[in-house]
């Protein structure tokens, strides 16, 4: 038993080191199709954010389309309701690259939507550092909505630091601290700009192909690189002597594995999303990788005297 543990062990650490040297050409997803909307008064801005990056980004790009006239609902996925997906003139949905992919739970509510033929769609990614797969997670995910008949009108990838806390609780915060100045002002001009190219795109009545790379990262993508994060995860629980009861771990769970009566985590349901121990005010979520305690993103942040910087726009609205 032992023997197969470290053979699974050596093998994903092999996988994840192959990641890093991916080759390179271009997949077409999918063609154009035709859109029935030019001129949008409406549009849903939905994301999916465990520490904010997707919704600062997803926020500012609907403050953009209200200035210019639209009238917008801008919503965590699991605040929205599906069903009237189809009401809206424009879709944009964002998400942060997770193992290399979109979240898995986030697919599956896409894949769950109603059709929205002929409807212009845009998609987001934000990512951590450099070399996360994020052109093809932003190309995943607009083939989302590009499967529900929509038609994509925009693609881009903002970075940031990432949000993977085994990375600074394993001691290698320099890789993460490297971007500690983002999202920074060029961040912020990006967004605007990228939410009034995907109007003029619109109005224009220009749709576009979407190009996945041929990346050796598709190939360990989500689940098998989630079993290969879950295979390290020495411990998980919920430390009842720390925890205050504020249920933030229980909003935050994609997947509902987290039971706060006897603070036990379900780790077969666990996703690995970090969503927990990243958000927990009290530090009360004991996780362990490879022996080593993990430790959540605010207090990262306030260990290295780190304020995310806001745009104008949205220091009312967060
Ligand atoms: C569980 C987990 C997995 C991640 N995987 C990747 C990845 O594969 N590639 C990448 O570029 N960044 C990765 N990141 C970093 C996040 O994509 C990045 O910090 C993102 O902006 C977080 O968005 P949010 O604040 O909206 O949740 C990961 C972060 C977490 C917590």
């Amino acid at each position: 038993m032992d023997n197969r543990r470290t053979f699974l062990k050596k093998g994903s650490l092999a996988l994840l080191a192959l990641s890093s040297s991916a080759s390179v050409f271009p997949v077409r997803l999918c063609a154009k199709t035709e859109m029935t909307v030019t001129d949008p008064k409406t549009a849903a801005v939905i994301w999916y954010s465990q520490t904010g990056n997707s919704e600062r980004t997803g926020r500012l790009i609907a403050e953009t389309f209200n200035k210019k006239g639209l009238n917008v609902t801008a919503s965590d996925y699991r605040d929205f309701d599906p069903r009237s997906i189809g009401t809206y003139d424009l879709i944009v949905a964002g998400s942060p690259v997770y193992y290399y992919d979109v979240p898995e739970n986030f697919k599956r509510w896409l894949k769950s939507l109603p059709e929205i033929t002929g409807k212009p769609c845009a998609s987001y990614v934000t990512f951590g550092g450099t070399g996360g797969n994020q052109h093809n997670t932003v190309c995943s995910l607009a083939g989302l909505l590009a499967e529900k008949g929509g038609v994509p009108v925009g693609m881009e990838t903002f970075g940031n630091m990432s949000t993977f806390a085994i990375t600074w609780s394993y001691g290698n915060d320099a890789r993460v601290l490297e971007y500690k100045h983002l999202p920074d002002d060029i961040s912020y001009d990006r967004m605007r700009t990228y939410a009034r190219l995907i109007l003029d795109r619109v109005h224009e009545g220009q749709g576009m192909e979407i190009e996945k790379d041929c990346d050796f990262r598709d190939l360990i993508k989500n689940s098998p690189s989630i079993w290969g994060t879950k295979l390290f995860i020495s411990h998980h629980s919920i430390d009842g002597s720390k925890c205050i009861q504020c249920g933030t771990c229980l909003k935050k769970c994609p997947v509902g594995a987290i039971d706060l009566e006897s603070n036990h985590v379900n780790t077969d349901a666990c996703i690995a999303c970090l969503g927990c121990v990243n958000n927990c005010p009290a530090g009360a979520v004991h996780m362990e990788f490879m022996g080593k305690n993990v430790y959540g993103y605010h207090d990262f942040l306030k260990e290295n005297h780190i304020q995310i910087h806001l745009p104008e726009e949205l220091r009312k609205v967060i």
